[in-house]
């Protein structure tokens, strides 16, 4: 709701995060990857669609040198959450991940569900290690027993949009984070 006469840009959503508070969080989760692998270069491995934005922006704020990696995971889901069903489309290569230390890389951690399939996809490549590493965790909703190692932001509550996450494939492109409105 816009408290004068400016037309708000996006109407129905909430801003809930800036660009910069995203920012700064971005850059405190690449603190910790860097100590925690400074001395084992990581495999980022992006869930796509939801996590282009996060890895992009993570990537360029992690010192050590990691190679990037996506996996596409389909969850025939339509507007909001998911519906209980994933598979991975496509993953990297065995070759890209045996040996390595894998850092899954997920927009937000909800059920838990999605997560789990790509821990156990990628299980199966033998990593060396294998961690999680998400922007939002919404840990109140979690039906799978999944983890993150790495939490930008943990919350509860509204269905959030921007910064790489969608409904229905809108709002991807916003900077921002925000929550839709009239969230029941
Ligand atoms: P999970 O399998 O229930 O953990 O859900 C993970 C996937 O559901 C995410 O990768 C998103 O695509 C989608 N999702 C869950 N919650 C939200 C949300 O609040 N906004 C946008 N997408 C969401
Ligand atoms: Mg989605």
């Amino acid at each position: 709701m816009q408290s004068d006469n400016t037309p708000d840009p996006y109407p129905g959503l909430t801003p809930l995060w800036t660009p910069e508070q995203i920012s700064e969080h971005v850059a405190g989760l690449a603190g910790e990857i860097d100590r925690d692998y400074a001395a084992n270069p990581p495999v980022l491995v992006g869930a796509l669609k939801g996590a282009f934005v996060f890895l992009a922006d993570l990537a360029r704020q992690i010192q050590t040198p990691v190679e990037i990696e996506f996996m596409r995971l389909s969850s025939y889901d339509s507007g909001r959450y998911s519906s209980g069903y994933v598979r991975v489309a496509w993953g990297p290569a065995r070759d890209a991940i045996e040996g390595r230390p894998v850092i899954v890389v997920e927009d937000i951690l909800d059920t838990g569900l999605t997560t789990s399939v790509a821990l156990r996809h990628l299980r199966r490549k033998r990593p060396s290690s294998l961690s999680v590493c998400t922007l939002l965790d919404r840990p109140e909703r979690r039906t799978v027993d999944v983890k993150a190692d790495y939490a930008g932001f943990t919350f509860s509550g509204h269905f959030v949009v921007g910064y790489g996450l969608d409904l229905d494939q809108q709002y991807r492109d916003l900077p921002g984070i925000y929550a839709l409105d009239a969230d029941e």
